[in-house]
Order: structure tokens, then C-alpha cells, then sequence
């Protein structure tokens, strides 16, 4: 799969991304319903800076987050810059490595290509949010099986893409899996144990 087509997954091309992102240049905005607004003045000049804010709604793990954000934030700065929700990893920061990976209405995203501000009121996911209390997610019990996790790094996003990848029914074979999960870089070689975890986690839901 192309890194477009992953980034779009959550229903915003690159292009939406971009324009959403050209609103801090605006000193009123309104995006997806959202009143943006807000002009802070640049201290040491004491000239109007225009820098968009807007009052936003993050539904994540199944909880409500009021937010205000500036325009410009990624969803993944909001994630473990506001909210503390530190499972999703910062490895790139431009669409390559898939350590951001979340959830968004149950499609894979990379949470550093879209901006908070697009994914007010919808639901999202994130690494914290799979297991049930004490009962760990099956992606997450496959990868201490197989032990495919290694550095922690960039396995949160590999886990968050197997759940989609499984959801999605791209398990028939080793080569679909490693192709499905081929936005998710991982230096560190640990593909094949991770191949395993998935196939065993798409058979255990019967995939
Ligand atoms: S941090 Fe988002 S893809 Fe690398
Ligand atoms: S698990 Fe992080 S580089 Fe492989």
C-alpha cells in the first residue's frame, strides 16, 4: 500500500491536511464547523500576530477531550503534548515510519499528518485504549508470544496497524500481511516476528 493511500485512510487527502494547516495565516477560520478564532499579539513588537485557535472535541479511548487548540497542531502533539497520551510514538514526524499510528473511526492514520482540528468529534483510538483492563488486546498478546516487540519504539504503531490490518481481512498470507504492513518501518528486523503475531491474532478472530 502506497503512503498516500495510508494517510488517506482517515478521509483527509494530503492536500485537505495542507490547506487546514495554511488557516494559522488566517485570523478567522471556520473549518468543519469549527469557529476558529483568535489574534495574539507578538510581544516584542507589540504587532498582531495572527495565530488561529479553535475549541475542539477529541473522542479518544472512549472518553471526551475538550481541547483548544491552534490550528497548526497534529493530532499527534495533541495526543502526547496535551493529553499525556504518550503510547503514540513521534519517529519521523512526516508520514514515513507509521510510530504515530492511532485509530480514527476505525482506519489507520498517522496521527503527524493530520491536525486535531480535523478529527474534532471523531472517534479515536490509540495504543492505550485496546487493552480491557487487565486483559490485553489479541494483537497485543500475540506480540508478547511471538516477541515481536523490540525497541517499544515503533511498536505501538505496528500494533495499531495489525488491529487495522486484521479488521480489514489483509491476512490471507505472509506476503498480503508484509504488504499491509508495509507503512510501518521497523529498523530494527523484527518483521517476521511480527508477521507471526498477526497471522496468529487473525486466526484467533477467525480471519
Ligand atoms: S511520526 Fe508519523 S509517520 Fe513517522
Ligand atoms: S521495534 Fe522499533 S525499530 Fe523495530
Amino acid at each position: 500500500m502506497s503512503e498516500n493511500e495510508q494517510v488517506s485512510a482517515g478521509g483527509h487527502s494530503r492536500r485537505s491536511v495542507l490547506k487546514a494547516g495554511g488557516v494559522t495565516t488566517a485570523a478567522l477560520v471556520t473549518m468543519d464547523g469549527v469557529a476558529a478564532a483568535a489574534v495574539r499579539p507578538a510581544a516584542a513588537e507589540g504587532v498582531a500576530s495572527p495565530v488561529s485557535t479553535a475549541e475542539v472535541m477529541l473522542h479518544i479511548n472512549g472518553r471526551e477531550h475538550p481541547l483548544t487548540v491552534e490550528a497548526r497542531v497534529t493530532l499527534l502533539d495533541a495526543l502526547r503534548e496535551r493529553l499525556g497520551l504518550t503510547g503514540t510514538k513521534k519517529g519521523c514526524d512526516r508520514g514515513e515510519c507509521g510510530a504515530c499510528t492511532v485509530l480514527i473511526e476505525g482506519e489507520r492514520v498517522k496521527s503527524c499528518m493530520t491536525l486535531a482540528v480535523m478529527e474534532d468529534g471523531r472517534e479515536i483510538t490509540t495504543v492505550e485504549g485496546l487493552a480491557r483492563g487487565d486483559d490485553l488486546h489479541p494483537v497485543q498478546a500475540a506480540f508478547i508470544r511471538r516477541d515481536a516487540f523490540q525497541c517499544g519504539f515503533c511498536t505501538s504503531g505496528q500494533i495499531m496497524s495489525a488491529v487495522a490490518c486484521i479488521d480489514e481481512g489483509h491476512t490471507r498470507s505472509d506476503e498480503e500481511i508484509r504488504e499491509w504492513m508495509s507503512g510501518n518501518l521497523c529498523r530494527c528486523g523484527c518483521y517476521p516476528n511480527i508477521v507471526d503475531a498477526v497471522r496468529d491474532a487473525a486466526k484467533g478472530a477467525g480471519r
